[in-house]
Formats: C-alpha cells, sequence, structure tokens
C-alpha cells in the first residue's frame, strides 16, 4: 500500500535517532508549504535535560532553511497508543506552525490525524505581548 511520504520520511529519520539514555526512538517530518519536507529525530545528551525532540529539530531545522509557514507534521514512535508532541514541542509548533495537522503514527501502521489546536488548548503566544 503506497504510503504518505510524510509519513515515509518520519519513520526514515526515525533511524537517526540519538535516544541511547531512553532508548525510545522519535521521527518527526514537517511539510512546509511549498512542499518540502523537513526532518528530525530526538538527539538525547549525558545530562538529559538538554536533550531535544524529533519535533523541535524538525521546526529549528526548517526554519533555519528558511521556511515559514507549515501544513502539517507527522510523528513516528513505536508505541502503541500513538505517542503526540510533548507539551514543549506542542508550544513551539504552535508559535511557529499555527494550527497545523499532525500526524501520529506508529511501526504498526496505525495513523491518526489531529489538529495542534486539540492538543494545544488556549495557547500562549506573541499575540498576548
Ligand atoms: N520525544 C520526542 O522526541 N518526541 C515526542 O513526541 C516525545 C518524546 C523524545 C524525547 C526523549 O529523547 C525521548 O523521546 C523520551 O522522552
Amino acid at each position: 500500500m503506497p504510503q504518505d511520504p510524510l509519513i515515509e520520511a518520519a519513520f526514515a529519520v526515525r533511524k537517526n535517532a540519538l535516544a541511547r539514555f531512553s532508548k525510545f526512538l522519535v521521527g518527526a517530518a514537517l511539510e512546509d508549504q511549498a512542499g518540502r519536507l523537513h526532518t528530525g529525530c530526538n538527539v538525547e545528551n549525558a545530562t538529559y535535560g538538554l536533550t531535544i525532540c524529533a519535533e523541535r529539530v524538525a521546526v529549528f531545522k526548517a526554519i533555519s532553511e528558511g521556511a515559514r509557514s507549515f501544513k502539517r507534521i507527522a510523528v513516528a514512535a513505536d508505541t502503541e497508543v500513538l505517542t503526540p508532541p510533548c507539551g514543549a514541542c506542542r508550544q513551539i509548533l504552535w508559535e511557529m506552525c499555527g494550527d497545523i495537522e499532525v500526524l501520529l503514527t506508529n511501526l504498526r501502521g496505525k495513523t491518526e490525524s489531529v489538529r495542534l489546536r486539540d492538543l494545544l488548548p488556549r495557547p500562549f503566544d506573541a499575540s498576548f505581548l
């Protein structure tokens, strides 16, 4: 069955995850308005707290490449209950991408589409400043 290229990209980059402490590998793929895909994996470090999630790596890579508006993001992990973005990633996604579609997916072929608005109700953002 042909797979969504965004989901394929999230699975592919998940293999690059540097998750030697948690062993929890995550891949993210972010599609910009021009149709370009920006990928990220989680990168852990020995102090734990400086770990960065796959979603934020994808967002920051995309911003750094000049992308400014986005359509959707896919998040791939190997959990039965689909892994959603953490709170910090929801905040960054909201501020950089707005109410995008978030595709949650696992290695067993389960996929669910949610809106970021539903993952982050009543968000704080620059409109308050
Ligand atoms: N992680 C992500 O990369 N994205 C998520 O959506 C959930 C958590 C990472 C952070 C850490 O490296 C590992 O998964 C365990 O929390």
